[in-house]
Protein backbone atom coordinates (compact mmCIF):
# COMPACT_ATOMS: atom_id res chain seq x y z
CA UNK A 1 0.00 0.00 0.00
CA UNK A 2 2.84 2.41 0.71
CA UNK A 3 4.46 1.91 -2.50
CA UNK A 4 1.57 3.24 -4.55
CA UNK A 5 0.57 5.96 -2.27
CA UNK A 6 4.16 7.55 -1.67
CA UNK A 7 4.57 8.72 -4.91
CA UNK A 8 1.79 10.70 -4.69
CA UNK A 9 1.78 14.71 -4.32
CA UNK A 10 5.49 13.88 -3.42
CA UNK A 11 7.08 17.39 -3.73
CA UNK A 12 11.07 15.84 -5.51
CA UNK A 13 12.69 18.69 -4.01
CA UNK A 14 11.35 18.45 -0.24
CA UNK A 15 10.57 15.50 -0.36
CA UNK A 16 7.18 16.30 1.47
CA UNK A 17 3.84 16.06 0.16
CA UNK A 18 1.45 18.67 -1.27
CA UNK A 19 -2.40 16.67 -0.96
CA UNK A 20 -4.25 20.06 -0.62
CA UNK A 21 -8.21 19.05 -0.19
CA UNK A 22 -10.16 18.24 -3.75
CA UNK A 23 -6.99 19.33 -5.89
CA UNK A 24 -5.37 16.14 -8.31
CA UNK A 25 -3.32 14.49 -5.78
CA UNK A 26 -5.91 14.37 -3.10
CA UNK A 27 -8.02 13.10 -5.72
CA UNK A 28 -5.24 10.38 -6.73
CA UNK A 29 -5.24 9.35 -3.23
CA UNK A 30 -9.06 9.34 -3.18
CA UNK A 31 -9.21 7.12 -6.03
CA UNK A 32 -6.26 5.05 -4.36
CA UNK A 33 -8.42 4.34 -0.88
CA UNK A 34 -11.37 3.44 -3.55
CA UNK A 35 -9.84 0.29 -5.13
CA UNK A 36 -8.39 -0.72 -1.57
CA UNK A 37 -11.75 -0.88 -0.28
CA UNK A 38 -12.96 -2.59 -3.38
CA UNK A 39 -9.98 -5.27 -3.40
CA UNK A 40 -11.28 -6.29 0.00
CA UNK A 41 -14.83 -6.01 -1.23
CA UNK A 42 -16.10 -3.66 1.12
CA UNK A 43 -19.06 -1.79 0.23
CA UNK A 44 -18.34 2.47 0.10
CA UNK A 45 -20.44 4.83 1.21
CA UNK A 46 -20.57 8.19 0.26
CA UNK A 47 -21.32 11.73 1.56
CA UNK A 48 -20.97 13.64 -1.74
CA UNK A 49 -18.46 16.33 0.12
CA UNK A 50 -15.16 13.82 0.40
CA UNK A 51 -15.80 11.64 3.17
CA UNK A 52 -16.06 7.79 3.02
CA UNK A 53 -16.71 5.15 4.89
CA UNK A 54 -15.76 1.50 3.22
CA UNK A 55 -17.84 -0.89 5.03
CA UNK A 56 -16.94 -4.95 6.14
CA UNK A 57 -19.84 -5.89 6.66
CA UNK A 58 -19.44 -10.00 7.60
CA UNK A 59 -22.47 -12.04 6.53
CA UNK A 60 -24.96 -12.18 8.93
CA UNK A 61 -25.86 -16.02 10.65
CA UNK A 62 -29.63 -16.46 10.76
CA UNK A 63 -30.60 -15.56 14.72
CA UNK A 64 -29.02 -11.81 13.86
CA UNK A 65 -30.88 -11.42 10.38
CA UNK A 66 -34.13 -11.63 12.36
CA UNK A 67 -32.96 -9.04 14.42
CA UNK A 68 -31.86 -6.67 11.58
CA UNK A 69 -35.46 -7.42 9.85
CA UNK A 70 -36.37 -6.04 13.23
CA UNK A 71 -34.39 -2.69 12.69
CA UNK A 72 -31.73 -3.75 15.40
CA UNK A 73 -28.29 -4.58 13.63
CA UNK A 74 -25.49 -4.11 15.44
CA UNK A 75 -24.17 -0.68 15.13
CA UNK A 76 -20.50 -0.16 13.26
CA UNK A 77 -16.56 0.58 14.66
CA UNK A 78 -15.33 3.36 12.55
CA UNK A 79 -11.15 3.46 12.09
CA UNK A 80 -9.36 5.29 9.21
CA UNK A 81 -8.42 8.88 9.01
CA UNK A 82 -7.33 11.40 6.39
CA UNK A 83 -5.33 11.15 3.61
CA UNK A 84 -4.75 15.58 2.77
CA UNK A 85 -1.58 16.95 3.96
CA UNK A 86 -0.37 20.17 4.96
CA UNK A 87 1.73 22.13 2.33
CA UNK A 88 4.66 20.54 2.24
CA UNK A 89 4.00 17.65 5.14
CA UNK A 90 5.12 14.27 6.39
CA UNK A 91 4.19 10.79 4.98
CA UNK A 92 2.34 9.56 7.60
CA UNK A 93 -0.23 12.50 9.15
CA UNK A 94 -3.61 10.91 8.33
CA UNK A 95 -2.45 7.88 5.60
CA UNK A 96 -0.72 5.73 8.61
CA UNK A 97 -4.10 5.41 9.82
CA UNK A 98 -5.86 4.44 6.65
CA UNK A 99 -3.11 2.02 5.33
CA UNK A 100 -3.15 0.78 8.80
CA UNK A 101 -7.41 -0.04 9.10
CA UNK A 102 -7.09 -1.74 5.79
CA UNK A 103 -4.25 -3.93 7.04
CA UNK A 104 -5.44 -4.87 10.55
CA UNK A 105 -9.03 -5.72 8.00
CA UNK A 106 -6.49 -8.28 6.14
CA UNK A 107 -5.02 -9.13 9.28
CA UNK A 108 -9.34 -10.38 11.05
CA UNK A 109 -9.23 -12.03 7.66
CA UNK A 110 -6.17 -13.53 7.83
CA UNK A 111 -6.83 -15.25 11.25
CA UNK A 112 -10.27 -16.18 10.20
CA UNK A 113 -11.79 -13.78 12.70
CA UNK A 114 -15.80 -12.99 11.77
CA UNK A 115 -16.67 -9.24 13.46
CA UNK A 116 -20.13 -9.96 15.04
CA UNK A 117 -20.93 -6.00 13.80
CA UNK A 118 -19.53 -3.83 10.90
CA UNK A 119 -16.13 -2.88 10.64
CA UNK A 120 -15.45 0.63 8.27
CA UNK A 121 -12.72 2.13 7.40
CA UNK A 122 -13.21 6.24 7.14
CA UNK A 123 -11.57 8.78 4.91
CA UNK A 124 -12.27 12.31 6.19
CA UNK A 125 -11.82 15.02 3.85
CA UNK A 126 -9.96 18.60 4.18
CA UNK A 127 -8.35 17.41 8.04
CA UNK A 128 -5.54 19.56 7.66
CA UNK A 129 -7.72 23.11 7.41
CA UNK A 130 -5.31 23.72 4.40
CA UNK A 131 -7.43 25.10 2.03
CA UNK A 132 -10.68 26.30 3.38
CA UNK A 133 -8.94 27.14 6.45
CA UNK A 134 -11.21 25.02 9.45
CA UNK A 135 -9.28 22.29 10.54
CA UNK A 136 -11.00 19.17 10.54
CA UNK A 137 -13.67 20.38 8.13
CA UNK A 138 -14.75 17.12 6.44
CA UNK A 139 -15.71 15.16 9.72
CA UNK A 140 -17.35 18.49 11.21
CA UNK A 141 -19.47 18.59 7.88
CA UNK A 142 -20.56 15.02 8.19
CA UNK A 143 -21.24 15.33 12.12
CA UNK A 144 -23.22 18.27 11.87
CA UNK A 145 -20.62 20.27 14.03
CA UNK A 146 -20.32 23.09 11.33
CA UNK A 147 -23.46 24.15 9.77
CA UNK A 148 -24.21 24.06 6.36
CA UNK A 149 -24.42 28.24 5.95
CA UNK A 150 -21.09 28.65 7.47
CA UNK A 151 -19.81 26.17 5.83
CA UNK A 152 -21.37 27.65 2.17
CA UNK A 153 -19.47 31.10 3.09
CA UNK A 154 -15.97 28.96 3.61
CA UNK A 155 -13.70 30.23 0.58
CA UNK A 156 -10.42 28.90 -0.51
CA UNK A 157 -7.18 31.68 -0.86
CA UNK A 158 -8.02 32.08 -4.91
CA UNK A 159 -11.64 32.66 -3.57
CA UNK A 160 -13.01 29.28 -5.21
CA UNK A 161 -15.94 28.31 -2.71
CA UNK A 162 -16.15 24.87 -0.98
CA UNK A 163 -19.23 23.85 -3.14
CA UNK A 164 -17.69 24.54 -6.10
CA UNK A 165 -14.52 22.86 -4.85
CA UNK A 166 -16.24 19.60 -3.89
CA UNK A 167 -18.23 19.54 -7.19
CA UNK A 168 -14.95 20.69 -9.76
CA UNK A 169 -13.62 16.82 -8.03
CA UNK A 170 -16.37 15.04 -9.25
CA UNK A 171 -18.58 15.06 -5.59
CA UNK A 172 -22.30 15.88 -5.29
CA UNK A 173 -22.61 18.23 -2.39
CA UNK A 174 -25.61 18.60 -0.43
CA UNK A 175 -23.57 20.52 2.23
CA UNK A 176 -23.75 19.61 6.19
CA UNK A 177 -24.92 16.18 8.03
CA UNK A 178 -25.74 13.56 6.17
CA UNK A 179 -26.38 9.30 7.27
CA UNK A 180 -22.87 8.27 6.80
CA UNK A 181 -22.25 8.23 10.45
CA UNK A 182 -25.59 7.15 11.50
CA UNK A 183 -25.00 3.72 12.44
CA UNK A 184 -21.21 4.25 13.98
CA UNK A 185 -20.83 3.12 17.88
CA UNK A 186 -17.81 3.82 18.39
CA UNK A 187 -14.70 5.25 16.41
CA UNK A 188 -10.88 4.37 17.07
CA UNK A 189 -8.47 6.60 15.17
CA UNK A 190 -4.68 5.83 14.67
CA UNK A 191 -2.52 8.18 13.68
CA UNK A 192 1.59 9.11 13.70
CA UNK A 193 2.86 10.54 16.92
CA UNK A 194 3.22 14.10 16.17
CA UNK A 195 5.52 14.45 19.15
CA UNK A 196 8.40 12.61 21.30
CA UNK A 197 7.23 11.23 24.44
CA UNK A 198 6.46 7.72 23.14
CA UNK A 199 10.74 8.08 21.86
CA UNK A 200 11.09 9.07 25.72
CA UNK A 201 8.99 6.08 27.24
CA UNK A 202 10.57 3.41 24.72
CA UNK A 203 6.91 2.72 23.66
CA UNK A 204 6.05 1.73 20.20
CA UNK A 205 2.06 2.89 20.65
CA UNK A 206 -0.20 4.68 23.16
CA UNK A 207 -3.86 5.58 23.62
CA UNK A 208 -5.07 9.00 23.46
CA UNK A 209 -6.29 10.54 26.49
CA UNK A 210 -7.32 14.10 25.34
CA UNK A 211 -6.64 16.87 22.54
CA UNK A 212 -6.12 20.41 23.44
CA UNK A 213 -8.23 23.30 22.54
CA UNK A 214 -7.32 24.93 19.64
CA UNK A 215 -8.74 27.38 17.15
CA UNK A 216 -7.07 29.61 14.31
CA UNK A 217 -7.55 34.22 14.47
CA UNK A 218 -6.53 36.17 11.44
CA UNK A 219 -4.46 39.18 12.15
CA UNK A 220 -5.46 42.04 9.47
CA UNK A 221 -2.73 44.75 10.58
CA UNK A 222 -3.43 47.94 8.17
CA UNK A 223 -0.74 50.85 7.10
CA UNK A 224 0.08 53.21 4.78
CA UNK A 225 1.72 52.40 1.88
CA UNK A 226 4.70 54.52 0.78
CA UNK A 227 8.61 54.98 -0.27
CA UNK A 228 11.46 52.25 0.85
CA UNK A 229 13.88 54.75 0.15
CA UNK A 230 12.54 57.97 0.30
CA UNK A 231 10.22 57.70 3.52
CA UNK A 232 11.70 58.53 6.86
CA UNK A 233 12.11 56.29 9.40
CA UNK A 234 10.38 58.33 12.22
CA UNK A 235 7.29 59.37 9.30
CA UNK A 236 5.92 55.63 8.44
CA UNK A 237 3.07 53.69 9.71
CA UNK A 238 4.11 50.27 8.49
CA UNK A 239 2.28 47.18 9.27
CA UNK A 240 4.98 44.63 9.11
CA UNK A 241 6.17 46.05 12.38
CA UNK A 242 3.26 46.08 14.18
CA UNK A 243 2.63 42.53 12.98
CA UNK A 244 6.45 41.42 13.73
CA UNK A 245 6.21 42.81 17.37
CA UNK A 246 2.90 40.79 18.02
CA UNK A 247 4.24 37.92 16.72
CA UNK A 248 7.19 38.56 19.06
CA UNK A 249 4.70 39.39 21.82
CA UNK A 250 2.59 35.67 20.85
CA UNK A 251 5.99 33.86 21.44
CA UNK A 252 6.32 35.20 25.12
CA UNK A 253 2.91 35.05 25.79
CA UNK A 254 2.29 31.60 25.06
CA UNK A 255 5.95 30.91 27.02
CA UNK A 256 4.39 32.54 29.71
CA UNK A 257 1.41 30.77 29.93
CA UNK A 258 2.39 27.42 29.01
CA UNK A 259 0.30 27.45 25.78
CA UNK A 260 1.38 27.30 22.03
CA UNK A 261 1.34 30.20 20.21
CA UNK A 262 2.00 30.40 15.85
CA UNK A 263 2.25 32.72 12.85
CA UNK A 264 2.89 30.24 10.22
CA UNK A 265 1.13 32.25 6.97
CA UNK A 266 1.47 35.52 6.67
CA UNK A 267 0.10 37.56 3.14
CA UNK A 268 1.60 40.98 2.53
CA UNK A 269 0.26 43.52 0.18
CA UNK A 270 1.55 44.62 -2.43
CA UNK A 271 4.48 42.25 -1.22
CA UNK A 272 7.23 44.70 -2.85
CA UNK A 273 11.17 44.83 -1.57
CA UNK A 274 10.95 48.78 -2.33
CA UNK A 275 7.41 49.65 -1.03
CA UNK A 276 6.25 50.15 2.73
CA UNK A 277 3.41 47.38 2.70
CA UNK A 278 -0.15 48.37 2.75
CA UNK A 279 -1.59 45.47 4.66
CA UNK A 280 -0.09 42.42 6.32
CA UNK A 281 -2.59 39.70 7.19
CA UNK A 282 -1.01 37.12 9.59
CA UNK A 283 -2.94 33.89 11.06
CA UNK A 284 -2.24 32.72 14.49
CA UNK A 285 -2.55 28.81 15.48
CA UNK A 286 -3.50 29.14 19.13
CA UNK A 287 -3.84 26.12 21.63
CA UNK A 288 -3.57 24.96 25.29
CA UNK A 289 -4.79 22.93 27.75
CA UNK A 290 -8.21 24.62 27.71
CA UNK A 291 -10.56 27.05 26.12
CA UNK A 292 -10.06 29.54 28.76
CA UNK A 293 -6.44 29.38 28.23
CA UNK A 294 -6.41 30.01 24.28
CA UNK A 295 -8.91 32.88 25.13
CA UNK A 296 -6.37 34.59 27.45
CA UNK A 297 -3.84 33.73 25.13
CA UNK A 298 -5.45 35.65 21.94
CA UNK A 299 -6.54 38.19 24.27
CA UNK A 300 -2.95 39.24 25.27
CA UNK A 301 -1.59 39.20 22.00
CA UNK A 302 -4.86 41.20 20.54
CA UNK A 303 -4.05 43.79 23.23
CA UNK A 304 -0.38 43.58 22.68
CA UNK A 305 -0.89 43.73 18.80
CA UNK A 306 -3.29 47.17 19.42
CA UNK A 307 -1.16 48.82 21.62
CA UNK A 308 1.92 48.80 19.58
CA UNK A 309 -0.32 49.68 16.58
CA UNK A 310 -1.08 52.46 18.22
CA UNK A 311 2.26 53.28 18.77
CA UNK A 312 2.97 52.60 14.34
CA UNK A 313 0.37 54.39 13.52
CA UNK A 314 -1.42 51.10 11.94
CA UNK A 315 -4.65 49.18 12.82
CA UNK A 316 -5.40 46.06 13.95
CA UNK A 317 -8.42 43.87 12.79
CA UNK A 318 -8.66 40.34 14.89
CA UNK A 319 -10.99 37.85 13.29
CA UNK A 320 -11.78 34.30 14.54
CA UNK A 321 -11.74 31.66 12.03
CA UNK A 322 -12.04 28.53 13.96
CA UNK A 323 -12.17 27.33 17.62
CA UNK A 324 -11.98 24.01 19.10
CA UNK A 325 -12.43 23.13 22.68
CA UNK A 326 -10.41 20.59 24.47
CA UNK A 327 -11.39 16.97 23.89
CA UNK A 328 -11.50 14.32 26.42
CA UNK A 329 -11.75 11.20 24.46
CA UNK A 330 -14.39 7.99 25.85
CA UNK A 331 -12.11 7.60 29.21
CA UNK A 332 -13.81 3.40 29.42
CA UNK A 333 -13.03 3.28 25.75
CA UNK A 334 -9.07 4.40 26.31
CA UNK A 335 -8.86 2.50 29.87
CA UNK A 336 -9.93 -0.59 27.75
CA UNK A 337 -7.39 -0.17 24.62
CA UNK A 338 -4.83 1.07 26.78
CA UNK A 339 -5.26 -2.48 28.77
CA UNK A 340 -5.74 -4.63 26.14
CA UNK A 341 -2.73 -3.20 24.01
CA UNK A 342 0.09 -4.48 26.78
CA UNK A 343 -0.72 -1.52 29.50
CA UNK A 344 0.07 1.52 26.91
CA UNK A 345 0.57 5.11 27.95
CA UNK A 346 -1.88 7.03 27.75
CA UNK A 347 -1.08 10.56 26.65
CA UNK A 348 -2.25 13.83 25.64
CA UNK A 349 -2.15 15.58 22.14
CA UNK A 350 -1.47 19.02 21.12
CA UNK A 351 -3.07 18.48 17.80
CA UNK A 352 -6.35 18.10 16.72
CA UNK A 353 -7.88 15.33 14.98
CA UNK A 354 -10.78 13.85 13.48
CA UNK A 355 -11.89 11.42 15.94
CA UNK A 356 -12.19 14.48 18.18
CA UNK A 357 -14.45 16.14 16.32
CA UNK A 358 -16.07 12.54 16.38
CA UNK A 359 -16.16 12.58 20.12
CA UNK A 360 -17.70 15.72 20.65
CA UNK A 361 -20.03 14.99 18.34
CA UNK A 362 -21.31 11.99 20.91
CA UNK A 363 -19.30 8.99 19.24
CA UNK A 364 -17.27 7.19 21.75
CA UNK A 365 -13.63 7.93 19.94
CA UNK A 366 -10.20 7.14 20.97
CA UNK A 367 -7.42 7.29 19.28
CA UNK A 368 -4.13 5.44 19.18
CA UNK A 369 -0.37 6.79 18.22
CA UNK A 370 2.65 5.15 16.56
CA UNK A 371 5.91 6.32 17.76
CA UNK A 372 7.52 9.02 15.37
CA UNK A 373 11.81 8.91 15.68
CA UNK A 374 11.68 12.43 14.84
CA UNK A 375 9.03 14.03 16.99
CA UNK A 376 8.88 16.17 13.88
CA UNK A 377 5.49 16.27 12.16
CA UNK A 378 3.84 18.89 9.58
CA UNK A 379 7.02 18.66 7.89
CA UNK A 380 8.82 16.36 5.58
CA UNK A 381 10.70 15.11 8.80
CA UNK A 382 8.14 13.34 10.23
CA UNK A 383 8.89 9.56 10.20
CA UNK A 384 8.10 5.95 11.99
CA UNK A 385 10.17 2.84 10.91
CA UNK A 386 8.40 -0.20 9.43
CA UNK A 387 8.38 -2.69 12.60
CA UNK A 388 6.47 0.21 14.90
CA UNK A 389 4.04 0.81 11.89
CA UNK A 390 3.60 -3.14 11.82
CA UNK A 391 3.47 -2.81 16.18
CA UNK A 392 0.31 -0.48 15.35
CA UNK A 393 -1.37 -2.73 12.96
CA UNK A 394 -1.81 -5.45 15.50
CA UNK A 395 -2.46 -2.75 17.98
CA UNK A 396 -5.45 -1.40 15.69
CA UNK A 397 -6.10 -5.16 14.93
CA UNK A 398 -5.97 -6.29 18.83
CA UNK A 399 -8.85 -3.03 19.19
CA UNK A 400 -10.86 -4.46 16.39
CA UNK A 401 -11.50 -7.55 17.62
CA UNK A 402 -12.07 -6.17 21.08
CA UNK A 403 -14.63 -4.10 19.84
CA UNK A 404 -16.28 -5.61 16.80
CA UNK A 405 -16.44 -9.20 17.85
C1 LIG B 1 -3.82 19.02 12.56
O1 LIG B 1 -2.90 18.24 12.34
C2 LIG B 1 -3.62 20.08 13.51
O2 LIG B 1 -3.54 19.80 14.71
O3 LIG B 1 -3.47 21.22 13.08
MN1 LIG C 1 -3.74 14.12 11.01
MN1 LIG D 1 -1.91 17.21 10.59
Amino acid sequence: MWGDLLPIGRDRATGGYRRSPFGSAERECAAWYLEEAERRHLDVATDGQGNAVAWWRPPEPADRLAASSRGDSPRGILVGSHLDSVDNGGAYDGPLGIVSSFAAIDRLRERGVVPSRPVGVALFVEEEGSRFGVACLGSRLATGVISPDEAGRLRDREGTYLVDAMSAAGHEPRLGRSSLLDDVEAFVELHVEQGRDLVDRGRAVAVASTSWAHGRWRFDFTGEPNHAGATRMEDRHDPMLTYAMTALAANKQARLSGTRATFGRVAVEPNATNAIPERVSAWLDARGEDARAVASLVDAVTRQGEERAGRDGTALDVTEESASPTVAFDAALARRLAQILDEAPVIATGAGHDAGILQLAGIRSAMLFVRNPTGISHSPEESASMDDCLEGVEALTTALEALAT
